[in-house]
């Protein structure tokens, strides 16, 4: 096992290792990826107070999350087709979790099914689902995730339409890959990608490939979720997903203070704070420059997590200070599958583990409930900068 010291070391692996089409899908953002790039550099504009002379003995990450404990406030985010990035790809995030007492949350756009992943795991995890136009399939999926003992529902309020990633264009983005001379070649020098990937039946959107009417191959796939992404997407038809699935309910892709107050209104059990981490609203502020006024407008009303952005622990304890309750990562966790399977998403969330309670305690912090506006400093322009 290569050292691996911080998330950069899992992404340069993850480049090395994974298909040129599957890595780039990944790390990108859309269009001009400006809000892409501001969701990491807003994030190292915040400064951490520097506390010395507090007792650091006896420290804890404990928290929960939407009532459920976690081992430190950070959840794998929905990321859709996993199961490319490395053969099997969920089953193995899942698992990592699991062991490391965190969530993870299944993505409708998934290569493992959702009752995959629920045999191959010992504890409920969270399903995220996208609003479809075939109500038999919205459905059905719904009753899927309750069978499979879900123990939330993320629901994807930010995707309706889809934010334009030019890469996936000039890559020819597929699940399987079409095979070109250009990604032969490619695939050509990913050999341990390759072998592992023929190795498994997983090669397919999973939850989507014989549930949904007419869809019964990828290439069918594409036209239809095109097609299928319910672009009235409405309060009224949360409220009926709500009543459908009868659990706790999480609304992802938050990133207006209005909007929070109708998520608030409506009884979420928690927002996640999120512009998809930049791949659909490019000029979107940042996640975590938009959290404290979100905070000011809900954070008494309703639980607020937050993603977009997160590289390390650091990163994590700044949005807990600014008012988050936890936090999600995406490409952070996708690196290290990329990079070293199952062991990678460990020791993604090994690294972050470690930053955390390190500046925990150096900012003379010992319980992570206990983190606050006092532990940071934010430049003075950041509230009037935008009006
Ligand atoms: C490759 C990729 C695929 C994603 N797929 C989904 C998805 O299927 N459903 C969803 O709700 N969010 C999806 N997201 C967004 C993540 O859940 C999360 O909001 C985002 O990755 C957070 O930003 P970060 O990657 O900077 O941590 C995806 C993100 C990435 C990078």
């Amino acid at each position: 096992m290569p050292v691996i010291t911080c998330i950069d070391d899992l992404k340069r692996l993850h480049k090395a290792r994974t298909p040129r089409m599957f890595y780039d899908y990944a790390e990108s953002g859309s269009y001009t990826e400006q809000t892409f790039r501001e969701n990491t550099t807003d994030f190292s504009k915040i400064r951490l107070r520097q506390k010395v002379a507090v007792d650091m003995s006896g420290r804890s990450l404990a928290s929960d999350m939407v009532g459920l404990p976690v081992s430190m406030p950070v959840g794998l985010a929905p990321v859709g087709m996993t199961g490319m990035q490395r053969a099997d790809g969920e089953i193995k995030a899942a698992r990592a979790a699991e062991a490391f007492g965190v969530p993870f949350c299944l993505s409708t756009m998934s290569i493992c099914s959702i009752e995959d992943v629920a045999l191959h795991t010992t504890r409920p995890f969270m399903f995220q689902l996208y609003v479809m136009k075939d109500q038999e399939f919205l459905e059905n999926i719904i009753a899927r995730a309750k069978a499979a003992n879900c123990s939330a529902l993320v629901l994807t309020l930010d995707l309706q339409i889809l934010g334009q990633r030019h890469k996936d264009l000039r890559n020819g983005l597929s699940a399987p890959p079409k095979l070109t001379p250009s990604s032969i070649a490619d695939l050509a020098t990913r050999w341990r990608w390759g072998i592992e990937m023929l190795q498994t039946k997983r090669r397919f959107f999973g939850n989507i490939v014989g549930h949904a009417k007419g869809v019964t191959d990828t290439a069918n796939l594409a036209s239809w979720t095109a097609e299928q992404f319910d672009p009235q997407l409405d309060w009224t038809k949360i409220a009926r997903i709500r009543d459908l699935w009868g659990g706790k309910l999480i609304l992802k892709g938050i990133l207006d203070a209005e909007d929070a107050r109708m998520a608030a209104d409506f009884g979420a059990d928690a927002i996640i704070v999120s512009n998809h981490g930049g791949r659909q609203l490019d000029g979107a502020l940042s996640s975590i420059r938009m959290l404290p006024e979100i905070v000011a407008a809900v954070g008494d009303r309703v639980e607020i997590h937050l993603d977009s952005g997160i590289r390390s622990g650091q990163d994590v304890l700044k949005a807990l200070a600014l008012g988050a309750h936890a936090t999600w990562i995406g490409r952070a966790w996708v690196h290290g599958l990329g990079a070293l399977g199952q062991e990678g998403v460990t020791a993604a969330l090994e690294v972050i583990r470690k930053e955390l309670d390190v500046t925990m305690a150096l900012c003379g912090e010992r319980d992570i409930r206990n983190v606050g506006r006092h532990n940071v400093l934010v430049p003075a322009e950041w509230s009037s900068d935008y009006v």
